[in-house]
């Protein structure tokens, strides 16, 4: 379906870096019909050179261009770029944006200026693991999204890990779990490195350890499709190491300490939207 359309980046960051990297080394799309809009000089080089992708002169260059718009620049500036574009946008073009906390309404009104013009705009969270591939990303249409256009979105953004559909109301909670999320498990990556060194072992094997055992355990929770729970329970024996363990994260309130984190994270992202 993305084959034959033309994509073009508003912002040329990190954020769409990734997804055009994933996109062009999935063969989703060709490098000739990816179009960048980046004002700053090595990015547009670092891009151009590294990934074949065309970099246009400004933004409105870019709607004339493109079928599809990425929409990847910081929150702050999001409303005055799309003021700029609004008169080139109509109905055909899907407008997709990667800004956290900016709703699709405050999107649909920076493109219509004022007046009624019918717009495809989807909003959508990733997280940063999508540099590698591995991210995962939220998505929530506008009411004039079809079908079609989801499919794009999501081919889109696997190109970068895996997508779920959510409904706007829960992109906070989004933010909180998935978003702020790779924070969470960098720090419980840290510690549990750190208690390896305590323990005597060198930094270097310590890291191993700790990211193999993480990533094998995700990996054997989704391809088992078995709860974390009865998995937990399968390498508890009576009396042995794991559960001297696992009575200590109880103590230190492991699991409190997790869905307060996530709660704390989805209500300050309330708070910011606002
Ligand atoms: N990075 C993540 O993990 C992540 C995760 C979820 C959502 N997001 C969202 O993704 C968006 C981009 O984040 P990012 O991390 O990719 O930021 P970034 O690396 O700063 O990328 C934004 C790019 O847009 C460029 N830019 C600035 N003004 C522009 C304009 N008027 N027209 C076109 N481009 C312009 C910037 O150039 P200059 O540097 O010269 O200003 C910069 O290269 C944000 O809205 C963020 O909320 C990011």
């Amino acid at each position: 379906m993305l084959k034959n359309k033309k994509i073009g980046f508003i912002g040329g960051g990190n954020m769409a870096e990734a997804i055009l990297k994933g996109m062009l080394s999935s063969s989703l799309i060709k490098a000739s019909n990816i179009f960048v809009s980046e004002p700053n000089k090595s990015r547009q080089t670092f891009l151009t050179t590294e990934f074949k992708v065309k970099v246009v002169k400004g933004n409105l260059d870019l709607v004339k261009k493109a079928d599809v718009l990425i929409v990847a620049v910081k929150p702050q500036i999001i409303r005055e770029v799309l003021k700029d574009i609004a008169d080139q946008v109509d109905s055909k073009k899907l407008v997709i944006s990667v800004a956290a906390g900016v709703p699709i309404s405050q999107i649909e009104n920076a493109l219509s200026k004022g007046k009624k013009k019918k717009l495809c705009v989807v909003r959508t969270m990733p997280n940063t693991p999508s540099v590698v591939q591995e991210g995962v990303t939220a998505i929530t249409a506008g009411k004039r999204v079809g079908k079609p256009d989801l499919k794009i979105s999501h081919e889109i953004f696997q190109a970068v890990g895996r997508t779920v559909d959510v409904s706007e109301e829960q992109i906070d909670a989004v933010t909180g779990l998935s978003g702020s999320g790779p924070a969470y498990i960098f720090m419980i990556i840290e510690a549990l490195s750190d208690a390896g060194v305590k323990m005597g072992l060198s930094r270097q094997v310590a890291n191993e350890l700790t990211v193999q055992t993480v990533l094998g355990s995700a990996l054997l929770v989704r391809e088992t499709g078995t709860s974390p729970g009865e998995l937990k329970n399968r390498v508890t024996s009576p009396g042995g190491t794991t559960i001297a363990g696992l009575h200590a994260l109880e103590k230190g309130s492991l699991r409190a300490t997790l869905m307060n984190a996530v709660e704390k994270a989805t209500l300050r992202s309330k708070e910011l939207a606002h």
